[in-house]
Order: C-alpha cells, then structure tokens, then sequence
C-alpha cells in the first residue's frame, strides 16, 4: 500500500504539469485503464478477507475517483488554454486605422454635361443622344453643308475608310430627333465629338451639348432668352452677354455668344461660350418639316469650356490625363 500511494502521488505531479493532451490520456490509461495501476489492486481486492476488503476497497474508490476528478480538471484546463491561445492567435485589432474606402465620383466633364442637361430638363427639353461615328449626310450634308462646301474646313474631320466619319459636333443628333417627328419639339444633345486638334485649348476629343427648339412663332428673343437663363441658372449668378453675328451653314441668323467674365486678377474679358442660331429653312426641310409653318433655335456649346470656366481649370488637357490628384477636387 505504501509503494502504491507513492506511485500515485508522483502520478499526480505529472498529471498537474502535462502540456499535451495525448500525454493526459496516457496517464488515465496507465491509472484506470484496464490495466491501469488503480484498475489492477481493485481487482486484488477479492483475494482479501472481508473486514479488510472493506477498508481497502473504500480507500481504493477515495483514490480513483480523486484521480479520476484530477483528470478531468487537468482536460478541461487544457482545453480552456488551447482556445485562449487560438483566440489570441486569431485576434483582429479593432484599433488599427483602417484601410480607407475611397469614394469615386463622377468625373468633372460628365458632371457638368449633366448639370447643363439638368436646367435645360427643367425647362422641358428632353435629353437625345446620338452615334459617335456618323455618316456625312447627318454630320454635313443636312445640316446645309453642300459637298465642297468651305465651311467644312471648319471642322478638321476624322474619316473612316468606308466614308464614315467621328461626328465633329453634336449638331447631326438635331437631324436624328427631327426625322419623323413632328414639332413642337425641344431637345438636348450631350455627347462627344472629335476634331483633329490639339492644344491647350483643343483636344482632338471633347464634349458638346446641342441643344434645339422647333414650335410655331419661336423667334431670336426666345433664343436670347433661354441662354440667358441658362447661363444665369449654370453659374449662379448672371453675366453681361453678347450675341456676335456668326456663321453656321445650318442657322441664319447665326451668333457665338460671349459672356463678360471677370478673372482671378479682375480684369474683365469677352469669352466667347457658345454658337447658336435660328434653325436654317433648309434644315427644316431635309427632315421634311413645314418651314412656312415653323421656326425654331439651336445651339451648341463645349462642356469642357464651361467646365474650365466653372472651376477655374486653365488647361483643358487635364480633364483628359486622368491624374486622380486632379479629378479628386472634383468629388
Ligand atoms: N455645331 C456648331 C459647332 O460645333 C455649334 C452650333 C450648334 C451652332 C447649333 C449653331 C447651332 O461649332
């Protein structure tokens, strides 16, 4: 009895600093297991005589499920520990910064295509859109450019082998919304168009919105009006504007308009920010619409222009390098 107390106290101090799992297991076994330690002198009991089975059988029971309690409580330490360690491991730091989600928005050019789209939705005119490659019927030849025209000079056009042309402004989509439609009608056209140009000014891709109203009785004050209005409503605040006498083959009259603008430095200049004009009759016309009965305007304006003016940009060509320092000002 005395050597087996012994043994199972040393069991004990190695139960209570085992580290593995598959060592605990080990020691049950080698304990209670069928031939366990404690398993083996239970069994010996038998060969006892009575009064001292009795004795030892409870001193034996005492000590099984002693050890049996110790076991238990050394698993289930052990396992506690591993989770710990786990979620330790696994841990997120909720005080780190974090990455940032950077919000996108609406690049400058498009945003004022829409702004400009927007006053003219409010005064009723519905929004078209047309192909950006066209052919030269709805690009010149509609529009009152004869073939060998010189005012086709005007625009540096990007041709196609076919014959097929980049349309060089918004003006063909003015043919599209008038072909088998009948007035009164109010457009507005935004949408790109390209010239072989380039410079700080021009860049051989850029952005117009056309804008067109045919009706009975529509004069050249309801054209100075609109834009009027329009400009005011764009910029907030309203400008001494001027109607220059112009030339367009598909308006007569026809102006460019120019706004008085006063810069950083306040000095005070003429821009000019648009052309526009009475509907030429021969457009009228081409699309099979009654000249005698109607008249109608037009215009067409570049939306980069408005958009330099708008927010101070002097150089056209950076709403087209997509330098995100640059559009970011715009968000
Ligand atoms: N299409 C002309 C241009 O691109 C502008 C314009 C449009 C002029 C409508 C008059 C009427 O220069």
């Amino acid at each position: 009895m005395e050597s087996l107390l012994e043994r199972i106290e040393a069991a004990r101090r190695a139960i209570a600093a085992t580290q593995s799992a598959d060592v605990l297991e080990q020691q049950r076994v080698a304990l209670l297991g069928k031939n366990g330690l404690l398993t083996a002198a239970l069994k010996e009991l038998g060969a006892l005589p009575d009064e001292q089975r009795k004795q030892r059988g409870a001193q034996l029971n005492a000590l099984k499920a002693g050890i049996s309690t110790m076991l238990d409580e050394r698993r289930g330490a052990l396992e506690r520990a591993a989770t710990q360690g786990r979620l330790a491991r696994e841990a997120v730091d909720i005080s780190l910064p974090g990455r940032g989600a950077a919000l996108g928005s609406l690049h400058p050019v498009v945003e004022t295509m829409d702004r400009i789209c927007a006053i003219f939705e409010r005064m009723g005119y519905r929004r078209e859109e047309g192909p950006e490659i066209e052919d030269d019927w709805h690009n010149f030849e509609a529009l009152n450019f004869p073939p060998h025209h010189p005012a086709r000079a005007m625009h540096d056009t990007f041709y196609f082998a076919g014959g097929e042309l980049l349309r060089t402004h918004t003006s063909p989509v003015q043919i599209r919304a008038m072909q088998g439609r009948q007035p009164p009608l109010r457009i507005i056209a935004p949408g790109r168009v390209y010239r072989s140009d380039s410079d700080q000014t021009h860049s051989p891709m850029f952005h117009q919105v056309e804008g067109l109203m045919v009706a009975e009785g529509i004069s050249f004050a309801d054209l100075k009006g609109t834009l009027e209005a329009f400009v005011t409503a764009f910029f907030g605040r309203s400008f001494e504007m001027r109607f220059r006498p112009s030339y367009f083959p598909f308006t007569e009259p026809s102006a460019e308009v120019d706004i008085r603008w006063l810069d950083a430095a306040g000095t005070a200049r003429w821009l000019e920010v648009l052309g526009c004009g009475m509907v030429h009759p021969a457009v009228l016309q081409n699309v099979g619409i009654d000249a005698e009965r109607y008249t109608g305007f037009a215009f067409g304006l570049g939306v980069e222009r408005f958009a330099m003016l708008r927010y101070g940009v002097d150089d056209l060509r950076a709403f087209f390098e997509n330098d995100v320092r640059f559009l970011a000002q715009f968000g």
